[in-house]
């Protein structure tokens, strides 16, 4: 990986939360509450842009999609040899203790009713195989720089429609139901780069075009309208293209679209492979 620059550390916030409430709305309320300082990116909110990529527990997800209740962990004490590395909101000075029912506790706590009890950790930390620009906000610009250069768009012959004047209507590209379905579920990538963020090729530097750019290049292969096959697949026939990949399918497990990425992969291999 990439060496960060600048400082780092691990920052401890504790908040009263629901079990329901997301990720998103636990960063959003420190932000307004706590620390208007704290770093990160998200925009739809509902899981359909894909701006707010990041590890929860270690594992790449998307923050609004992830709640409390299903990500809180046992809270464990971090061992710190002296205290560097490691800030707690509002006494910078203290260590983290390891009496995790302490009412000022280590913990995101539940609020609901009168008696209040500790739902747990959650850790957080910016995708990872990207640089950090700043608390959780990494740098996807590589990801969508490689998606670009596989020209992620249509390239295909239209058929010329005219009126029944006879005058040039539109260009149509016309597709049957079981042409589009060869695609479709490939064309809800949101680019959030979760299966980038999981795979240990892609993590390990730039030698790998990465998951994400290879979904996007298998878009337009499986689409019947487009003419560029043979271009898109020499394109993805190199050293650090789909040679690269290593079966892992780290990449297939939290696709917040569904996206059987590592199968996917497979076949578009497959495909290379037969020309
Ligand atoms: S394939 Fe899934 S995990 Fe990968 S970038 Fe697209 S939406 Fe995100
Ligand atoms: S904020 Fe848009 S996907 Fe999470």
């Amino acid at each position: 990986r990439r060496r960060p620059r600048g400082k780092q550390w691990v920052q401890e916030y504790t908040l009263p939360v629901r079990r329901e409430d997301t990720v998103l709305d636990c960063l959003l309320k420190i932000k307004r509450t706590v620390d208007p300082t704290l770093a990160f990116r998200y925009s739809c909110g509902h899981g359909m842009c894909g701006s707010d990529a990041v590890a929860i527990n270690g594992t790449p997800t998307l923050l609004c999609t992830a709640t409390v209740g299903d990500w809180a962990k046992p809270a464990t004490p971090i061992p710190l040899a002296d205290g560097e590395g490691f800030r707690r909101t509002g006494d910078a000075g203290d260590k983290r203790s390891a009496d995790t029912t302490a009412p000022e506790g280590n913990s995101c706590e539940d609020n609901a009713g009168a008696q209040s009890h500790e739902l747990g950790i959650i850790e957080l930390a910016p995708l990872p195989g990207f640089p950090v620009q700043r608390d959780l906000i990494a740098d996807i610009d590589p990801m969508l720089d490689q998606i670009r250069k596989l020209k992620p768009y249509l390239q295909a012959d239209g058929v010329l429609a005219t009126t029944s004047e006879g005058k040039v209507d539109v260009f149509e590209y016309l597709q049957r139901p079981e042409q589009l379905a060869k695609y479709e579920l490939l064309s809800n990538c949101i680019a959030c780069g979760v299966c980038e963020g999981a795979c240990p090729v892609y993590a390990g530097g730039d030698a790998f075009i990465g998951p994400a750019a290879l979904i996007s290049t298998s878009r337009f292969v499986n689409d019947s309208r487009d003419t560029a096959t043979d271009e898109r697949l020499d394109a993805i026939d190199t050293a650090d293209g789909v040679a690269a990949c290593q079966s892992v399918r780290a990449c297939s497990r939290h696709c917040p679209r569904g996206i059987d990425v590592g199968e996917e992969m497979w076949q578009i291999v497959a495909r290379v492979r037969e020309r």
